[in-house]
């Protein structure tokens, strides 16, 4: 354990198996909470869990896909059911979603963003606040995205998705800043993370053609993004609710 600043704290992550889900979920166990690591990929995600126990925190890792709400309501559950009312839930799990213009997009491809990006936020916040008003308060985190801001062409799917989700938490803060529950988003830049490696063929081609777009010159690291999770999710950013932080390496700036 590195620090005790999420002590008392019991935790859920979306997409946990690997990338920013993964770092967060490390970085949460870490500051001494309980984890719930959630995912569609079963296998990696259970053997994530178990190598954050091996190092001595306390996690489980349980299948979870977003799109579908018995699955949601099912893994949240079993979370509390471990650890006690979550009170804190990352919704993070999101779609790998195609390149495309909007007039050359099918209709699957538009409507598997929507499930997994948007409705599968809405789905784990909605099963997420009755366990945060059980607990009496809560911090419920978003993963957008710089590109929430910033449009790109091609990247109609992403772009519309994630913009969707700075409003949503909006609506969720606004919905129960009396309850003590707190929503933000936290809007990544480039990260380097097996989506990115997927989307440009490996790493080092992603570095090379869509760091130098970031003003600092690289791509992030999944350990930058989730210290700032860390912060969203204790209560040193108490006063912070219906905000978007943005950790992008100065994308958004010009
Ligand atoms: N990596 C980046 O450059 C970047 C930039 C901005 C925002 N983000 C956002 O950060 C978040 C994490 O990104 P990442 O790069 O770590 O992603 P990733 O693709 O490496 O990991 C995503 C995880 O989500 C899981 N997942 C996919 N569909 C799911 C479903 N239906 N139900 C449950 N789990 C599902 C996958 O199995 C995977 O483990 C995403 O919301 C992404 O949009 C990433």
């Amino acid at each position: 354990m590195v620090g005790n600043i999420l002590a008392g704290k019991v935790a859920v992550i979306t997409g946990a198996a690997q990338g920013i889900g993964l770092a967060t979920a490390k970085a949460f166990a870490d500051e001494g909470a309980a984890v719930g690591l959630l995912d569609l990929n079963e296998g990696l995600v259970r053997d994530q869990a178990a190598a954050i126990v091996a190092a001595g925190g306390r996690a489980m890792g349980q299948i979870c896909d977003v799109r579908e709400e018995t699955s949601v309501g099912k893994a949240i559950g079993l979370v509390g059911d471990a650890f006690g009312p979550v009170n804190v839930g990352m919704c993070n799990a999101a779609a790998l979603t195609p390149t495309v213009s909007i007039k050359d997009l099918s209709l699957e491809d538009w409507n598997q963003a929507l499930a997994v990006n948007l409705t599968g936020v809405f789905l784990t916040a909605k099963h997420l606040l009755p366990q945060m008003l059980s607990a009496g308060s809560g911090s419920i985190i978003i993963t957008a995205s710089q590109m929430a801001r910033v449009a790109t062409p091609q990247r109609g799917p992403y772009c519309s998705t994630k913009g969707a989700l700075l409003q949503l938490a909006k609506v969720i803060a606004l919905e129960h800043a009396g309850d003590g529950i707190r929503a933000n988003t936290l809007s990544p830049g480039g990260v380097a993370t097996d989506r990115l490696a997927r989307q440009f063929g490996d790493l080092d081609r992603a570095e090379r053609e869509w760091g130098p777009t970031h003003p600092v010159g690289r791509l992030g690291q999944p350990d930058e993004i989730a210290r700032a999770a860390v912060y969203l999710a204790s209560d040193d950013s108490s006063f912070m609710t219906g905000a978007d932080m943005l950790i992008d390496g100065g994308y958004a700036a010009r």
